[in-house]
């Protein structure tokens, strides 16, 4: 089905989220929607499948205007909207959620094509999976599938009531990488069908490999059109990039840091830390001021146990870490803290912020009676000020009353690193740019190196392997809780990366 969108203009009060979007998808193929966060990509998926409506513009289908009001409107007339947080019923099982929408739809359309014959469909479910190659069990409870499951049933679901227009909002995030390669060949067999796909993204990489054709959207507006196949990769993600955020953005750096002419700041000794399922042993490993060590490997494979043990969250067996000349295991966590240690867990509100508070609220737990006149009671009118020049100094859209979870994961994860003492001594950070967008990680990266050429000395965790050959000096590869000899990171490619990750290392 070909769709048309003809100056497509949408305001909330006075954010203009759309402003005069056009743009034309041809059945059968691919069409990125490329933005950064707040570019307008959410509000015109929802425009396309009924979810808002339109303040002017028009929607061709297939060379007609449709009329889409709601939901029902846009699914009778063949669009449909996988959304970025999904919208199923978790505690109902995978079949009736599967059904969800077919009276309606029966009634628009008044025919009986549509059957609610529970073993029909349970077949239809059955066959759908198997053509995709989901793994999806009628009776199971959607609140016990993964994200990525989830968004497989819905797929599954949308096709089955007839859309040939199918909108995926931002849909590769929350799902494993084994997901993702099962949803784009979904994708790409749905277009190999006929059907028109629009894929709403803010990450280059997925836009790149999947889409055929694309647009970028800035602050509500359309900023270019490009086609994607045939385009040499460096060349069309530069450009992307310059569109995206309207200049280039440069990837911070920091001077190299060797312990050839330094003594280590950090040394760990025959370390030994007992996890739930695996232990991790660690021979020796040194590292200087100023160093990055990026901890690659699958998920588990003991990269969390030695950050933890670092952070003084868990105790290790046996063995030694000294952190400038102080040997820390064995002693209490504010030990660690006076040590300068610091730690940004990758669920940022569940270990790292409160949910319900405020980011005022944060710097008040922080350092409840610091300021001019310390004492016995709270000082709130310090820490907001503190506050206000946290949210200036680390660029966090939010106000002072802002309560956490509100904040988008940028953002979030802004107020984290603003939350941490000025000088630390070692950080050890779990997925730190996880589900942000370019700028946020290229700001936080930035603000990272900064501290590093300070002397403070990094640990993280990312399961994203641009991200540790771009901004480690020496990776270590974990696998079952061994670990690798450090590895220079100039010398190493992401193949070579991912071999030593499926197991090939001394
Ligand atoms: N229901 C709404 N009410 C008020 N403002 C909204 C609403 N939905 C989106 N916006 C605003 O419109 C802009 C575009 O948002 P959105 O379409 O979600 O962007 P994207 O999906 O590209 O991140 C943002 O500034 C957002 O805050
Ligand atoms: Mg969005």
């Amino acid at each position: 089905m070909k769709v048309e969108l003809n100056h497509i203009y949408k305001s909330f009060g006075n954010v203009h989220a759309n402003h005069d979007i056009s743009m034309t998808v041809e059945a059968g193929t691919v069409y990125g929607v490329l933005g950064e966060n707040g570019a307008g990509k959410s509000t015109l998926s929802k425009i396309l499948s009924g979810f808002i409506t339109k303040d002017r513009g028009e929607i061709l289908l297939n060379g007609i205007e449709a009329n889409i009001q709601n939901p029902a409107d846009a699914i009778a007339a063949g669009v449909g909207m996988l959304h970025q947080d999904p919208l199923d019923f978790p505690s109902l099982s995978v079949l009736d959620n599967f059904m969800a929408g077919r009276s309606t739809l029966r009634k628009i359309k008044s025919n009986k094509q549509h059957s609610d014959n529970r073993s029909d469909l349970v077949k239809e479910l059955r066959q759908l999976s198997t053509a995709f190659g989901f793994e999806l069990h009628p009776r199971d409870r959607v609140a016990n599938l993964t994200v990525g499951e989830r968004q497989q049933l819905e797929i599954l679901r949308l096709l089955s009531l007839g859309v040939k227009t199918l909108i995926l909002d931002e849909p590769t995030t929350g799902i494993s990488a084994s997901q993702k390669t099962a949803l784009f060949a979904a994708v790409k067999q749905l277009a190999s069908e006929g059907k028109s796909i629009i894929f709403v993204s803010h990450k280059l990489e997925d836009v790149e490999e999947l889409c055929d054709r694309l647009m970028v959207m800035r602050q509500g507006k359309v900023v270019g059109e490009a086609d994607v196949k045939g385009r040499d990769s460096a060349e069309l993600a530069s450009s992307l990039v310059e569109m995206m955020f309207g200049r280039e953005l440069s990837i911070p750096a920091k001077h190299e840091t060797s312990l050839d002419n330094q003594e280590p700041a950090l040394i760990i000794n025959d370390l030994h830390v007992e996890g739930d399922r695996l232990s991790l042993q660690i021979e020796k490993l040194t590292v200087a001021a100023g160093e990055i060590i990026g901890l690659a490997g699958l998920e588990g494979n003991g990269q969390q146990l030695l950050l933890l043990a670092c952070a003084g969250l868990l105790q290790p067996k046996t063995g030694s870490i000294r952190i400038n000349g102080l040997e820390m295991v064995h002693r209490n966590y504010r030990n660690f803290l006076k040590a300068g240690i610091g730690y940004l867990p990758a669920d940022r509100l569940q270990d790292g912020l409160i949910r319900g508070l405020s980011i005022h609220e944060h710097f008040m737990l922080r350092q409840p009676n610091s300021g001019s006149n310390a004492g016995f009671f709270i000082n709130w009118r310090d820490t907001r000020k503190l506050t206000e020049q946290a949210i200036k100094t680390f660029n966090i859209r939010g106000k002072p009353i802002t309560k956490v979870e509100k904040l988008s994961g940028g953002n979030q994860q802004r107020t984290q690193i603003s939350l941490l003492p000025d000088f630390l001594s070692l950080l050890l950070m779990e997925q730190p740019t996880r589900g942000l967008d370019i700028e946020s990680t290229l700001w936080i990266w930035k603000q990272m190196m900064e501290r590093c050429e300070k002397g403070m000395m990094i640990f993280f965790i990312s399961s994203d392997l641009d991200e540790i050959l771009q901004y480690s000096d020496r990776i270590l590869v974990f696998s079952g809780g061994r670990v690798s000899q450090p590895l220079d990171a100039k010398t190493l490619t992401v193949d070579k990366l991912g071999q030593a990750i499926g197991g090939k290392f001394e």
